[in-house]
């Protein structure tokens, strides 16, 4: 039987939450979902067909349409913009954006800023009036300012461990982050029930606040 749901789910900090939240809402799963090296998975009795993606791609795939759906990081939908629908706020993977830097940081002129995020950080200092230079990095962010590539740091903080293990202080706090639920613009429309259903189901074992 053709998959009601193509759902793209993140690979990584985000799976493990977002497992627990669809077993927790009675959607079954396949029993080695977790352990496999597989990126397409079926779940023919929930109707769903799961991509495994990397988590800054699944917004790609669901405005593209190869996924009617997709669980992603606040984080990655503020920087990507992309074109879909966010249906939940699943209330997963909590943390937060923050500006980082060392405790003795000093104001230079034009600083530099490293970071996953370049967009929301340049949005972020240009809405305060403040020029930087921001610099792209792919991960291992807290190096920047620990080897002189960068004054500060734009980047995720959960549980505070990284920031702290590198002498590093959180200057300012930006985002909250959670994982959100979105839906590609067309399956919304043309699979609404299938898409309402999913959701009504997740809804009653969502956290709220926190
Ligand atoms: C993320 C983030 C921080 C760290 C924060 O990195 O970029 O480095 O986790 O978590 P903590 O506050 O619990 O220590 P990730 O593990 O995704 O690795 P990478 O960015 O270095 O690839």
């Amino acid at each position: 039987m053709k998959p009601l749901l193509k759902i793209a789910i993140p690979k990584g900090r985000i799976f493990k939450d977002a497992t627990k939240l669809f077993r927790a809402a009675g959607l079954p799963l396949p029993e080695d979902f977790d352990e496999g090296r597989k990126l397409i998975v079926q779940s023919p009795e929930a109707g769903f067909e799961f991509i495994l993606a990397k988590p800054v791609d699944v917004p790609t795939y669901v405005e593209y349409g190869v996924a009617d759906l997709g669980i992603s990081g606040k984080d990655v939908l503020l920087e990507d913009n992309r074109d879909v629908y966010e249906l939940l706020d699943l209330n997963i993977a909590r943390c937060h954006m923050s500006v980082i830097g060392l405790p003795d940081w000093k104001p230079v002129y034009y600083p530099r800023v490293a970071t996953k995020y370049p967009h929301v950080a340049s949005q972020f200092f240009r809405e305060r009036g403040q020029q930087v230079e921001v610099i792209k990095l792919h991960g291992s962010i807290e190096l920047a300012p620990l080897i002189g590539l960068a004054d500060r740091i734009v980047d995720l903080v959960e549980t505070g461990q990284t920031m702290r293990e590198n002498g590093l202080v959180e200057l300012e706090k930006m985002y909250e982050i959670t994982s959100r639920l979105i839906a590609n613009r067309v399956s919304y429309r043309l699979k609404n029930e299938a898409i309402q259903a999913l959701c009504d189901q997740l809804q009653p074992v969502l956290l709220t606040g926190g």
